[in-house]
Protein backbone atom coordinates (compact mmCIF):
# COMPACT_ATOMS: atom_id res chain seq x y z
CA UNK A 1 0.00 0.00 0.00
CA UNK A 2 1.66 3.23 -1.11
CA UNK A 3 1.92 5.71 2.40
CA UNK A 4 -0.64 8.50 2.91
CA UNK A 5 0.36 12.04 1.93
CA UNK A 6 -0.51 14.29 5.23
CA UNK A 7 -0.33 17.74 3.92
CA UNK A 8 -0.54 20.99 6.59
CA UNK A 9 -1.88 23.88 4.58
CA UNK A 10 -2.10 27.63 5.22
CA UNK A 11 -4.18 30.12 3.41
CA UNK A 12 -4.01 34.07 4.39
CA UNK A 13 -4.66 35.69 1.58
CA UNK A 14 -7.63 37.84 2.73
CA UNK A 15 -9.17 38.32 6.12
CA UNK A 16 -9.01 34.43 7.30
CA UNK A 17 -6.21 33.01 9.03
CA UNK A 18 -6.58 29.65 8.37
CA UNK A 19 -5.08 25.94 8.66
CA UNK A 20 -5.67 22.57 7.97
CA UNK A 21 -4.37 19.38 7.62
CA UNK A 22 -5.41 17.00 4.76
CA UNK A 23 -4.53 13.47 4.28
CA UNK A 24 -4.75 12.26 0.63
CA UNK A 25 -6.28 15.44 -0.84
CA UNK A 26 -9.73 15.14 0.88
CA UNK A 27 -9.85 13.44 4.33
CA UNK A 28 -10.23 16.28 6.93
CA UNK A 29 -8.06 15.78 10.02
CA UNK A 30 -8.35 19.47 11.09
CA UNK A 31 -9.54 22.36 9.99
CA UNK A 32 -9.02 25.94 11.60
CA UNK A 33 -10.11 29.49 10.50
CA UNK A 34 -9.52 32.62 12.67
CA UNK A 35 -11.71 35.28 10.71
CA UNK A 36 -10.69 38.89 10.75
CA UNK A 37 -14.49 40.19 10.18
CA UNK A 38 -15.45 41.61 13.08
CA UNK A 39 -11.85 44.41 12.71
CA UNK A 40 -12.76 44.99 9.47
CA UNK A 41 -16.06 45.62 9.75
CA UNK A 42 -16.46 49.29 10.69
CA UNK A 43 -14.18 50.18 7.82
CA UNK A 44 -16.89 48.55 5.69
CA UNK A 45 -14.66 46.59 3.89
CA UNK A 46 -10.90 44.64 4.02
CA UNK A 47 -8.01 46.80 5.46
CA UNK A 48 -5.03 45.10 3.98
CA UNK A 49 -2.72 46.49 6.37
CA UNK A 50 -5.31 45.60 9.27
CA UNK A 51 -5.43 41.72 7.95
CA UNK A 52 -1.73 42.03 7.93
CA UNK A 53 -1.30 42.46 11.28
CA UNK A 54 -4.31 40.59 12.68
CA UNK A 55 -2.47 37.62 10.32
CA UNK A 56 1.17 38.25 12.40
CA UNK A 57 -1.19 38.09 15.91
CA UNK A 58 -2.84 34.97 14.67
CA UNK A 59 -0.61 31.90 12.76
CA UNK A 60 1.17 30.47 15.08
CA UNK A 61 -1.62 29.38 17.60
CA UNK A 62 -3.70 28.69 14.48
CA UNK A 63 -1.24 26.30 13.17
CA UNK A 64 -0.56 24.79 16.69
CA UNK A 65 -4.20 24.38 16.89
CA UNK A 66 -4.32 22.47 13.63
CA UNK A 67 -1.50 20.15 14.40
CA UNK A 68 -3.11 19.62 17.90
CA UNK A 69 -6.60 19.16 16.97
CA UNK A 70 -5.62 16.35 13.93
CA UNK A 71 -3.29 15.02 16.69
CA UNK A 72 -0.09 14.98 14.81
CA UNK A 73 3.08 15.86 15.18
CA UNK A 74 5.23 17.71 12.67
CA UNK A 75 7.36 14.84 12.03
CA UNK A 76 3.85 12.94 10.83
CA UNK A 77 3.51 15.18 7.98
CA UNK A 78 4.78 15.01 4.20
CA UNK A 79 4.46 18.48 3.12
CA UNK A 80 3.52 22.29 3.82
CA UNK A 81 1.53 24.06 1.79
CA UNK A 82 0.48 27.46 1.40
CA UNK A 83 -1.71 30.24 -0.88
CA UNK A 84 0.90 32.05 -3.03
CA UNK A 85 -1.29 34.27 -4.13
CA UNK A 86 -3.55 35.93 -5.64
CA UNK A 87 -4.50 38.02 -2.73
CA UNK A 88 -3.01 40.81 -0.38
CA UNK A 89 0.55 40.87 -0.48
CA UNK A 90 0.90 41.89 2.58
CA UNK A 91 -1.68 39.09 4.20
CA UNK A 92 -0.16 36.72 1.73
CA UNK A 93 3.18 37.40 2.96
CA UNK A 94 2.90 35.96 6.48
CA UNK A 95 1.03 33.08 5.54
CA UNK A 96 4.38 32.25 3.43
CA UNK A 97 7.10 33.13 5.57
CA UNK A 98 5.57 30.87 8.63
CA UNK A 99 5.07 28.15 5.93
CA UNK A 100 8.77 28.66 4.98
CA UNK A 101 9.90 28.77 8.37
CA UNK A 102 7.81 25.31 9.28
CA UNK A 103 8.96 23.39 6.22
CA UNK A 104 12.84 24.69 7.16
CA UNK A 105 12.90 23.67 10.79
CA UNK A 106 10.77 20.55 10.22
CA UNK A 107 12.81 19.66 7.04
CA UNK A 108 9.52 19.31 4.96
CA UNK A 109 8.67 19.99 0.96
CA UNK A 110 7.19 23.68 0.61
CA UNK A 111 3.79 23.15 -2.04
CA UNK A 112 2.68 26.67 -3.36
CA UNK A 113 -1.16 26.89 -4.24
CA UNK A 114 -3.02 29.37 -6.20
CA UNK A 115 -5.79 30.29 -4.17
CA UNK A 116 -8.83 29.95 -6.82
CA UNK A 117 -7.00 26.48 -7.43
CA UNK A 118 -7.67 25.61 -3.93
CA UNK A 119 -11.12 27.64 -4.11
CA UNK A 120 -12.31 24.42 -7.12
CA UNK A 121 -10.23 22.31 -5.21
CA UNK A 122 -12.72 22.65 -2.34
CA UNK A 123 -15.12 20.35 -3.91
CA UNK A 124 -12.83 17.60 -3.50
CA UNK A 125 -13.85 17.34 0.20
CA UNK A 126 -16.41 15.87 -0.54
CA UNK A 127 -15.71 14.02 -3.37
CA UNK A 128 -12.89 13.24 -5.92
CA UNK A 129 -13.27 15.54 -9.44
CA UNK A 130 -14.41 14.29 -12.47
CA UNK A 131 -13.01 15.47 -15.53
CA UNK A 132 -13.55 17.26 -18.24
CA UNK A 133 -15.43 20.06 -16.24
CA UNK A 134 -16.37 23.38 -15.70
CA UNK A 135 -15.95 25.49 -12.83
CA UNK A 136 -17.92 28.26 -12.19
CA UNK A 137 -15.69 30.63 -9.51
CA UNK A 138 -17.69 33.56 -7.70
CA UNK A 139 -15.66 35.17 -5.04
CA UNK A 140 -14.86 38.60 -3.54
CA UNK A 141 -11.84 38.93 -6.30
CA UNK A 142 -12.90 36.59 -8.98
CA UNK A 143 -15.93 35.71 -11.58
CA UNK A 144 -14.46 33.56 -14.45
CA UNK A 145 -15.71 30.39 -15.83
CA UNK A 146 -12.80 27.70 -15.90
CA UNK A 147 -12.42 24.57 -18.22
CA UNK A 148 -10.51 21.57 -16.89
CA UNK A 149 -9.54 18.77 -18.79
CA UNK A 150 -7.84 17.16 -15.90
CA UNK A 151 -5.95 17.42 -12.30
CA UNK A 152 -4.44 21.33 -11.97
CA UNK A 153 -5.75 22.35 -15.90
CA UNK A 154 -7.09 25.36 -16.16
CA UNK A 155 -8.33 27.31 -19.04
CA UNK A 156 -10.27 30.19 -18.48
CA UNK A 157 -13.57 30.70 -21.24
CA UNK A 158 -15.21 33.28 -19.54
CA UNK A 159 -13.62 35.94 -16.58
CA UNK A 160 -15.82 39.13 -15.30
CA UNK A 161 -14.85 42.46 -17.33
CA UNK A 162 -15.45 45.25 -14.72
CA UNK A 163 -16.59 43.74 -10.62
CA UNK A 164 -16.08 40.79 -9.51
CA UNK A 165 -20.01 39.18 -8.39
CA UNK A 166 -19.05 38.94 -4.82
CA UNK A 167 -17.88 42.76 -4.55
CA UNK A 168 -21.29 43.73 -6.36
CA UNK A 169 -22.93 41.63 -3.43
CA UNK A 170 -20.54 43.59 -0.71
CA UNK A 171 -21.51 47.12 -2.66
CA UNK A 172 -25.19 46.39 -3.36
CA UNK A 173 -25.35 45.94 0.61
CA UNK A 174 -23.41 48.72 1.72
CA UNK A 175 -25.52 51.43 -0.29
CA UNK A 176 -29.15 49.31 1.97
CA UNK A 177 -26.89 50.08 4.84
CA UNK A 178 -25.80 46.34 5.48
CA UNK A 179 -22.76 45.20 7.55
CA UNK A 180 -19.42 44.05 5.35
CA UNK A 181 -19.41 41.33 3.87
CA UNK A 182 -22.53 42.00 2.33
CA UNK A 183 -23.35 38.58 0.22
CA UNK A 184 -24.68 36.81 3.43
CA UNK A 185 -26.98 39.63 4.45
CA UNK A 186 -27.87 40.17 0.92
CA UNK A 187 -28.72 36.42 0.70
CA UNK A 188 -31.59 36.93 3.85
CA UNK A 189 -33.22 39.66 3.00
CA UNK A 190 -34.12 38.69 -1.02
CA UNK A 191 -35.68 34.95 1.12
CA UNK A 192 -38.51 37.71 2.11
CA UNK A 193 -38.68 39.77 -1.19
CA UNK A 194 -39.36 40.00 -4.77
CA UNK A 195 -37.72 40.69 -8.15
CA UNK A 196 -39.96 43.84 -8.21
CA UNK A 197 -37.24 46.23 -9.50
CA UNK A 198 -35.97 44.27 -13.19
CA UNK A 199 -32.74 45.45 -12.48
CA UNK A 200 -30.23 44.66 -16.31
CA UNK A 201 -28.53 41.17 -16.57
CA UNK A 202 -25.36 42.27 -18.08
CA UNK A 203 -23.94 40.72 -21.18
CA UNK A 204 -26.51 38.36 -20.72
CA UNK A 205 -27.41 38.04 -24.42
CA UNK A 206 -23.99 38.45 -26.26
CA UNK A 207 -22.47 35.69 -27.70
CA UNK A 208 -19.68 35.51 -24.42
CA UNK A 209 -18.87 33.57 -21.83
CA UNK A 210 -18.07 37.10 -19.89
CA UNK A 211 -19.68 39.08 -17.42
CA UNK A 212 -20.14 42.68 -16.18
CA UNK A 213 -21.67 43.52 -13.29
CA UNK A 214 -20.73 47.27 -12.92
CA UNK A 215 -23.79 48.32 -14.40
CA UNK A 216 -26.45 46.07 -12.22
CA UNK A 217 -24.53 47.95 -9.25
CA UNK A 218 -24.99 51.22 -10.96
CA UNK A 219 -28.10 50.50 -11.80
CA UNK A 220 -29.10 49.62 -7.92
CA UNK A 221 -27.56 52.95 -6.52
CA UNK A 222 -29.47 54.97 -9.29
CA UNK A 223 -32.59 53.81 -8.42
CA UNK A 224 -31.89 53.87 -4.68
CA UNK A 225 -31.27 57.53 -5.08
CA UNK A 226 -34.16 58.59 -7.77
CA UNK A 227 -36.74 57.17 -4.75
CA UNK A 228 -34.48 59.20 -2.01
CA UNK A 229 -35.05 62.29 -4.03
CA UNK A 230 -38.67 61.42 -4.65
CA UNK A 231 -39.12 60.48 -1.17
CA UNK A 232 -40.50 56.80 -1.84
CA UNK A 233 -39.58 54.37 0.87
CA UNK A 234 -38.08 51.26 -0.89
CA UNK A 235 -38.24 47.78 0.03
CA UNK A 236 -35.18 46.56 0.87
CA UNK A 237 -36.06 43.20 0.76
CA UNK A 238 -36.73 43.75 -3.05
CA UNK A 239 -34.16 45.82 -3.63
CA UNK A 240 -32.10 42.61 -2.49
CA UNK A 241 -34.18 39.94 -4.37
CA UNK A 242 -34.19 41.64 -7.91
CA UNK A 243 -30.50 42.28 -7.28
CA UNK A 244 -30.04 38.42 -6.26
CA UNK A 245 -32.47 37.65 -9.30
CA UNK A 246 -30.15 39.52 -11.90
CA UNK A 247 -27.08 37.61 -10.80
CA UNK A 248 -28.48 33.99 -10.53
CA UNK A 249 -29.91 35.13 -14.14
CA UNK A 250 -26.78 36.15 -15.50
CA UNK A 251 -24.32 32.98 -13.54
CA UNK A 252 -27.14 30.28 -14.75
CA UNK A 253 -27.12 30.87 -18.35
CA UNK A 254 -23.45 31.85 -18.62
CA UNK A 255 -22.67 28.54 -17.01
CA UNK A 256 -25.35 26.14 -18.40
CA UNK A 257 -24.21 27.87 -22.47
CA UNK A 258 -20.89 26.67 -21.57
CA UNK A 259 -21.45 23.53 -20.44
CA UNK A 260 -23.34 22.76 -23.59
CA UNK A 261 -20.45 24.30 -26.08
CA UNK A 262 -17.92 22.14 -24.33
CA UNK A 263 -19.98 19.39 -23.85
CA UNK A 264 -19.16 19.08 -20.51
CA UNK A 265 -21.17 16.92 -17.73
CA UNK A 266 -19.43 18.22 -14.85
CA UNK A 267 -19.81 22.02 -12.73
CA UNK A 268 -17.89 22.94 -9.86
CA UNK A 269 -19.24 25.90 -8.36
CA UNK A 270 -16.89 27.35 -6.58
CA UNK A 271 -15.77 30.67 -4.04
CA UNK A 272 -17.63 32.67 -1.18
CA UNK A 273 -20.80 33.42 -3.62
CA UNK A 274 -21.75 30.00 -4.41
CA UNK A 275 -22.67 30.24 -0.11
CA UNK A 276 -25.73 31.86 -1.93
CA UNK A 277 -28.90 29.88 -1.25
CA UNK A 278 -30.65 31.00 -4.07
CA UNK A 279 -27.91 30.25 -6.29
CA UNK A 280 -27.09 26.86 -4.58
CA UNK A 281 -31.05 26.06 -5.47
CA UNK A 282 -31.19 27.54 -8.78
CA UNK A 283 -28.30 25.54 -9.77
CA UNK A 284 -29.53 22.43 -7.87
CA UNK A 285 -32.96 21.87 -10.05
CA UNK A 286 -31.20 22.93 -12.97
CA UNK A 287 -28.60 20.21 -13.31
CA UNK A 288 -30.86 17.71 -12.20
CA UNK A 289 -33.14 18.24 -15.35
CA UNK A 290 -30.06 18.60 -17.32
CA UNK A 291 -28.40 15.78 -16.08
CA UNK A 292 -25.18 17.24 -14.68
CA UNK A 293 -23.23 16.33 -12.15
CA UNK A 294 -23.08 19.13 -9.73
CA UNK A 295 -20.10 19.57 -7.08
CA UNK A 296 -20.86 22.68 -4.41
CA UNK A 297 -18.91 22.80 -1.20
CA UNK A 298 -20.40 22.44 2.03
CA UNK A 299 -20.96 26.07 2.72
CA UNK A 300 -18.14 26.39 4.94
CA UNK A 301 -15.56 25.38 2.56
CA UNK A 302 -16.96 27.66 0.18
CA UNK A 303 -15.50 31.04 2.09
CA UNK A 304 -11.66 31.66 2.55
CA UNK A 305 -10.13 28.26 4.47
CA UNK A 306 -7.05 26.37 4.50
CA UNK A 307 -8.81 22.72 3.58
CA UNK A 308 -9.10 23.62 0.14
CA UNK A 309 -5.74 24.37 -0.19
CA UNK A 310 -4.43 21.35 1.06
CA UNK A 311 -7.12 19.61 -1.24
CA UNK A 312 -4.89 21.07 -3.81
CA UNK A 313 -2.11 20.81 -2.66
CA UNK A 314 -2.10 17.07 -3.05
CA UNK A 315 -2.29 16.92 -6.42
CA UNK A 316 0.77 19.68 -6.80
CA UNK A 317 3.18 17.34 -4.77
CA UNK A 318 1.53 14.38 -7.01
CA UNK A 319 3.30 16.55 -10.18
CA UNK A 320 6.12 17.58 -7.52
CA UNK A 321 5.58 21.10 -7.81
CA UNK A 322 7.50 22.23 -4.74
CA UNK A 323 8.53 25.71 -4.57
CA UNK A 324 12.30 26.43 -2.25
CA UNK A 325 12.90 28.63 0.38
CA UNK A 326 13.11 31.96 -1.96
CA UNK A 327 8.62 31.54 -2.52
CA UNK A 328 7.15 35.03 -2.50
CA UNK A 329 3.93 36.05 -1.99
CA UNK A 330 2.19 37.15 -5.60
CA UNK A 331 -0.82 39.71 -5.50
CA UNK A 332 -1.87 38.49 -8.85
CA UNK A 333 -1.15 35.19 -10.62
CA UNK A 334 -2.89 34.12 -13.47
CA UNK A 335 -4.37 30.77 -13.30
CA UNK A 336 -3.70 29.92 -16.52
CA UNK A 337 0.22 29.96 -15.73
CA UNK A 338 -0.61 27.67 -13.14
CA UNK A 339 -1.55 24.69 -14.85
CA UNK A 340 0.71 21.18 -13.93
O1 LIG B 1 -14.14 33.29 -1.49
P1 LIG B 1 -14.26 34.34 -0.48
O2 LIG B 1 -14.40 33.93 0.98
O3 LIG B 1 -13.07 35.34 -0.53
C1 LIG B 1 -12.41 35.69 -1.70
O4 LIG B 1 -11.53 34.92 -2.14
O5 LIG B 1 -12.81 36.74 -2.23
O6 LIG B 1 -15.54 35.21 -0.91
C2 LIG B 1 -16.01 36.29 -0.17
C3 LIG B 1 -17.22 36.87 -0.90
C4 LIG B 1 -17.72 38.16 -0.27
O7 LIG B 1 -17.89 39.10 -1.31
C5 LIG B 1 -19.06 37.76 0.35
O8 LIG B 1 -20.01 38.82 0.40
C6 LIG B 1 -19.50 36.66 -0.59
O9 LIG B 1 -18.32 35.94 -0.85
N1 LIG B 1 -20.50 35.77 0.02
C7 LIG B 1 -21.77 35.65 -0.44
C8 LIG B 1 -22.43 34.75 0.43
N2 LIG B 1 -21.54 34.33 1.37
C9 LIG B 1 -20.35 34.96 1.10
N3 LIG B 1 -22.38 36.24 -1.49
C10 LIG B 1 -23.68 35.94 -1.69
N4 LIG B 1 -24.38 35.09 -0.89
C11 LIG B 1 -23.81 34.48 0.16
N5 LIG B 1 -24.51 33.64 0.93
ZN1 LIG C 1 -11.19 33.20 -1.64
Amino acid sequence: MSKDITILAIETSCDETAASVIMNGSKILSNVVVSQIESHKRFGGVVPEVASRHHVEAITQVIEQALKDAELEPSDLTAVAVTEGPGLIGALLIGINAAKTFAFVHDLPLIPVHHIAGHIYAAQLEKPLEFPLISLVVSGGHTELIYMKDHMSFEIIGETRDDAVGEAFDKVARVIDLPYPGGPHIDKLAQSGKDTFNFPRGLMKEETFDFSFSGLKSAVINKLHNCKQKGIEVNKNDVAASFQASVSDVLTAKTFAALEKYDVKNLIIAGGVAGNSELRSRFTSMCNDKNINLQIPELKFCTDNAAMIGAAAYHLYEKNHLADLTLNGRNFIDIEEYAF
